[in-house]
């Protein structure tokens, strides 16, 4: 086991997919829908569209009014469906309150669902694992390319995962299953949390809490993976508290520059593979980059 640069390790997957892209007959197009003015959204975008640059994807922002009716943002997604250019879309969450999230998410034409939160993209992806799925939750993979990264020993392993959610904590629990791992979810109504998370050799937390992880949480010795990410006055804390946890872990990522910059590369991945999908008319070549 050894630690991670997590940001350099974006940096290299991000090149890799430069590298595919520089010999592409067309660059990638990826969508990006921001509606309203959530700062953090308006932040991750940002973010998106600076690495979109680096690995040659082209990236184009739709900006829409925080009060735009529900019926107006399917025509929106609608219109991105049918425009031949657009090989990805992406609608920045959360939503203003007034959209069905759901159903903006079932909107996006399935072949162009960068995030995988259309059922039929997550249904592939729990029915047949990573190698067939048409794209990967990219929370997901970018948590197995840090543990690929710092040599962790997975099959066996006694793994916990805190958070239940769509976008982060059950793809990523289902990933270590596929890679062999004995896994426990926890959520906000675990009882006694730390009974599971003491138990766990590598603990993954997605909870949406600040410093909710603390070291009598933690097994000596444990990789603790952090996808939290909490604002508070502008300043960034993940889910666990990170100096107190490094005291009895091998390996704990920071927030920020950890598990954040990583799964912006593992978008433009699946950008990647979107793209090569729609321009072989489905019949897919794999990029060739390595899924984990
Ligand atoms: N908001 C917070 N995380 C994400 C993400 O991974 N995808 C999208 N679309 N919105 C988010």
């Amino acid at each position: 086991m050894h630690a991670v640069d997590c940001k350099a390790l974006a940096e290299k997957i991000t090149d890799e997919i430069h590298n595919e892209t520089k010999s592409m007959d067309r660059k990638p197009v990826l969508a990006m829908f921001l509606v309203g003015k959530d700062p953090s959204s308006e932040i991750y975008i940002h973010k998106k569209e600076e690495q979109c640059i680096r690995a040659g994807i082209e990236s184009r922002k739709i900006i829409l009014s925080e009060n735009i009716t529900h019926r107006n943002l399917l025509a929106e997604i609608d219109k991105l469906n049918g425009n031949a250019d657009i090989d990805a879309i992406l609608i920045q969450l959360p939503l203003p309150k007034q959209i069905i999230e759901r159903e903006a998410l079932e909107r996006i034409d399935p072949g162009k669902d960068v995030d995988c939160l259309h059922p039929l993209n997550f249904g592939l992806f729990c029915e047949y694992g990573s190698e067939e799925a048409r794209v990967i939750p990219v929370t997901a993979l970018a948590v197995m390319k840090i543990l690929k990264e710092c040599d962790a020993a997975i099959k066996g392993q006694d793994v916990v995962v805190v958070g239940s959610s769509n976008i982060a904590g059950k793809p990523i629990a289902l990933m270590l299953v596929e890679k062999g791992a004995t896994v426990t979810i926890c959520h906000d109504k675990t009882k006694d949390l730390k009974r599971y998370t003491r138990k766990a050799d590598i603990l993954v937390v997605a909870a949406g809490k600040k410093h909710l992880v603390t070291k009598n949480m933690v097994k000596y010795g444990a990789i603790v993976i952090d996808v939290g990410i909490n604002r508070e006055n502008g300043i960034m804390r993940g889910d666990v508290d990170f100096d107190n946890v490094s005291e009895v872990a091998s390996y704990v990522t920071p927030v920020p520059g950890g598990v954040g910059p990583i799964t912006v590369a593992t978008l433009l991945e699946n950008v990647l593979r979107l793209s090569y999908r729609k321009q072989s008319n489905g019949i897919v070549p794999k990029p060739d980059i390595e899924i984990i």
